[in-house]
């Protein structure tokens, strides 16, 4: 790609990442299977989850699966082919648009997750619900004009926290559910569950790392 990667370094090499500017790159035809239940979606719904899906097939193929299908469960979450998980996001890029998915061996990586957020503060309206306490106070100590972007990094890691545990616990998650904790030097957070999760008990912490770059705030999550 001759363009910058907005995930590049976030994740183990042996995670395939695979990202598409929507007003540069050319995109594949989506499969059957995959359009089914989107004939009434919007065109830059269906343009978002053409990209995804795209991006989800070529990570695949790296990875030895060319031609796969990825359907939609009916919770909207993938289905990834036997044996590989990953994780789907998009974004409006400024008048554009990004895309990326994130593709590894389940045997490898049990849990993938990433996020893309636009670079904007996090309204206020929604600090409330969107962190905890502790997590607003850590906020609330850095210098004033940081805050709205820590507010958006904490919304898009536990966004990639939640695609991670999904398919591994099959559990809805609200914000207050995963508390997060953020390393500024090293870029990276921990996520840590505050209640059960399928399989996952209370206290069980996800390792993440995120970035800055592009008018984008990207977050990725993986479990070994
Ligand atoms: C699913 C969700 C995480 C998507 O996040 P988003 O920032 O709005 O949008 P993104 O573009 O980054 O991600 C969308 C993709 O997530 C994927 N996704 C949807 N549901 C998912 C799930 N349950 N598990 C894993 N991935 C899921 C899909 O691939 C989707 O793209 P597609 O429909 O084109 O395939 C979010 O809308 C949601 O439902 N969150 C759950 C509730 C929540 O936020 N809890 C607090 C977090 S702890």
């Amino acid at each position: 790609v001759a363009h910058e990667s907005i995930l590049e370094g976030l994740l183990d090499a042996s995670i395939v990442v695979v990202e598409v500017d929507l007003a540069r790159d050319a995109l594949g035809a989506l499969t059957p299977e995959e359009t089914a239940g989107m004939s009434r979606a919007h065109p830059d719904r269906l343009l978002e989850y053409r990209a995804g899906r795209h991006c989800a097939r070529v990570a695949l193929a790296r990875l030895g699966l060319a031609g796969a299908s990825i359907p939609r469960n009916e919770d909207r979450s993938p289905i990834w082919p036997a044996g590989f998980v990953g994780s789907i996001t998009h974004t409006r890029k400024r008048q554009e648009g990004w895309c990326a998915a994130a593709v590894a061996r389940s045997a490898d990586f049990p849990g993938v997750g990433i996020d893309g957020e636009l670079d904007e503060p996090l309204e206020v309206k929604l600090w409330s619900r969107v962190l905890l306490p502790a997590e607003q106070a850590w906020i609330e100590a850095r210098p004033d004009g940081e805050q709205g972007f820590w507010g958006k990094l904490f919304f898009s890691a536990k966004e990639a926290t939640y695609k991670c545990q999904y398919p591994l616990t099959s559990t809805f998650l609200e914000f207050a559910d995963v508390e997060i904790t953020v390393e500024p030097v090293a870029a990276t957070f921990d996520a840590v569950l505050r209640r059960e999760a399928g399989a996952l008990r209370a206290g069980h912490a996800f390792h993440g790392r995120y970035a800055r770059r592009e008018g984008i705030i990207a977050t990725a999550v993986a479990v070994r």
